[in-house]
C-alpha cells in the first residue's frame, strides 16, 4: 500500500509573516487529526525555509524545497546546494517543475543531474513531467513524458527509482483551472507506472508514488485520488489558502 503524498508548492508567494500565518492555520486545522495513510508536505520559496521550519516545529508536516542545484558548492551565483537544504533538514525537493523547464530553460539533462544529486544526498526528489498544450493537441503527450522520464531518471538503479516521487503535471492544467479529468490523469499515470515496470522492474513500479498536479482543488481532489495510479497531489494555487489545502489533505482516497 503506497502512502499518499499531498504536497503544497507555494512557488514565489508569501513573505515570512504570511508563511508563518499559513502554517499556523494549517496546523490548527489539521492538528486534531492523525493521518496514517498519507503524508503532507509544504515547499516554500528557499528563503522562507528557516521561518517555515520553525513554524512547523512539532508538526508532522514535511518541509520540502522547490528546486536545487546539483553541485555541493562553488561559483554558482543564485543557486542552492543539496547540503544547504540538508542543513535545514529538508530531504524532499521538487525537481523539473514545468516552470523551471519552460521559464528558466532547464533541460532533461540538467534535471537528470539534479535527480542524481538528490539521490546521492539521500534526498527524495519529486520529479515533475508533463506535456504542453501543443504537445497534447498533437498527440505527443506520452512520447514527451517518456522522454522527460528517461532524462530525469536515466542514472537511477531499480532500488533508487522505487524511492522517488513522480508528479505528472500537464502544463496546460497548471494554474489554468483546467484540471485533467481523473481518466486522463489515470491513463498517463498508469503509463508512467508501466514505464517504471519496464525500466526498473515490478517492485520499483509498485512502490513509486505518482502524484497528479495541475489545478487540483478541494472540489476535484476526491475524484482524482479515487484512481488507483494517483498517489497524491502536487498543489499550487489551492495550497495558498489554509482552508482549501486542509480540505485537499483530507481527500478521500482509493482503498
Ligand atoms: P496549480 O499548480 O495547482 O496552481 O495548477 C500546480 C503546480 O504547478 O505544481
Amino acid at each position: 500500500m503506497r502512502k499518499k503524498l499531498i504536497a503544497a508548492n507555494w512557488k514565489m508567494h508569501l513573505v515570512p509573516g504570511e508563511a508563518r500565518a499559513l502554517v499556523s492555520a494549517l496546523i490548527a486545522d489539521l492538528g486534531r487529526e492523525t493521518f496514517t495513510d498519507r503524508e503532507v508536505l509544504v515547499a516554500p520559496a528557499a528563503i522562507l525555509i528557516p521561518e517555515v521550519k520553525d513554524a512547523l516545529r512539532g508538526s508532522s508536516i514535511i518541509l520540502g524545497a522547490q528546486n536545487m542545484f546539483y553541485e555541493e558548492k562553488g561559483a554558482f551565483t543564485g543557486e542552492i546546494s543539496p547540503t544547504m537544504l540538508l542543513a535545514y533538514d529538508v530531504y524532499h525537493v521538487i525537481v523539473g517543475h514545468s516552470e523551471r523547464r519552460h521559464i528558466f530553460g532547464e533541460s532533461d539533462e540538467l534535471i537528470g543531474r539534479k535527480v542524481r544529486a538528490a539521490i546521492d544526498h539521500k534526498m527524495t526528489p519529486i520529479v515533475c513531467v508533463g506535456e504542453t498544450q501543443q504537445e497534447h493537441d498533437s498527440g505527443r503527450a506520452l512520447e514527451v513524458v517518456l522522454r522527460q522520464m528517461e532524462g530525469a531518471l536515466g542514472s537511477l538503479t531499480d532500488d533508487e527509482a522505487g524511492g522517488i516521487v513522480m508528479a505528472y503535471e500537464p502544463v496546460w492544467a497548471i494554474g489554468t483551472g483546467r484540471t485533467a479529468t481523473p481518466e486522463q490523469a489515470e491513463s498517463m499515470q498508469g503509463a508512467i507506472r508501466g514505464a517504471f515496470n519496464e525500466r526498473f522492474g515490478r517492485a520499483a513500479a509498485q512502490i513509486v508514488r505518482i502524484l497528479y498536479g495541475g489545478s487540483v482543488n478541494a472540489d476535484n481532489v476526491d475524484s482524482l485520488l479515487s484512481k488507483p495510479d494517483i498517489d497524491g497531489a502536487l498543489v499550487g494555487t489551492a495550497s495558498l489558502g489554509a482552508d482549501s489545502f486542509a480540505r485537499i489533505v483530507r481527500a478521500r482516497a482509493a482503498k
